[in-house]
């Protein structure tokens, strides 16, 4: 059985991503919208490729800080954090790195990770923890907090590094 298709619509406030979705699902273009659209599945008979599809509605109220978790026992979810910044470039938030399972590992993940803080000013900081021994738990949701209230690093505009 092929795997669900989830769909996300990313891009900048009032370009018309819930318009849409919800021209899509009602066949005629709403005059009022939302901000954000409800999740919509739409059942594997109805779709071409006959797959479960969910489609999800980002909006600008969604976030204004995007934690992006990499397990620190494992490269090639620090690898794939790469690949998640890209997609943040269209939310333009800050941006923090959240190293988890600090307890499975000694020595930190931090050299790994600091090339990728230096190649992206929109990485505001990155955080080691372990949601099992509760290590810097409430430090991750402090810095978050401090990236919306007091942010440092210039977010990322597509026209500055071309
Ligand atoms: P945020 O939720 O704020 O990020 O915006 P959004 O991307 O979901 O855009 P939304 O669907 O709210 O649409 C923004 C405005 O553009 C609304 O006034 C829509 O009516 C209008 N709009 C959306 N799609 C179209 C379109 O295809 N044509 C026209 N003319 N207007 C559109
Ligand atoms: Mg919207």
């Amino acid at each position: 059985m092929k795997q669900d298709v989830r769909i996300l619509l990313l891009g900048e406030p009032k370009v018309g991503k819930t318009s849409l979705i919800m021209s899509l699902v009602g066949e005629e273009f709403p005059e009022e919208v939302p901000p954000r659209a409800e999740e919509i599945t739409i059942p594997a008979d109805v779709t071409p490729e006959k797959v479960p599809t969910h489609i999800v509605d980002y909006s600008g109220n969604m976030a204004n800080v995007v934690c992006v978790v990499y397990d620190v026992t494992n490269e090639d979810t620090i690898d794939k954090v790469v690949r998640y910044r890209t997609s943040m470039c269209y939310i333009r938030v800050p941006i923090i790195l959240v190293g988890n399972k600090s307890d499975l590992r000694c020595g930190s993940s931090m050299e790994t990770i600091l090339p990728i803080m230096n190649q992206f000013s929109e990485i505001e900081t990155c955080v080691e923890c372990s949601a099992k021994n509760l290590k810097n738990i409430s430090e991750l949701f402090y810095y978050a907090q401090k990236a919306v209230l007091h942010p440092t690093a210039p977010l990322y505009d597509p026209e500055d590094k071309q």
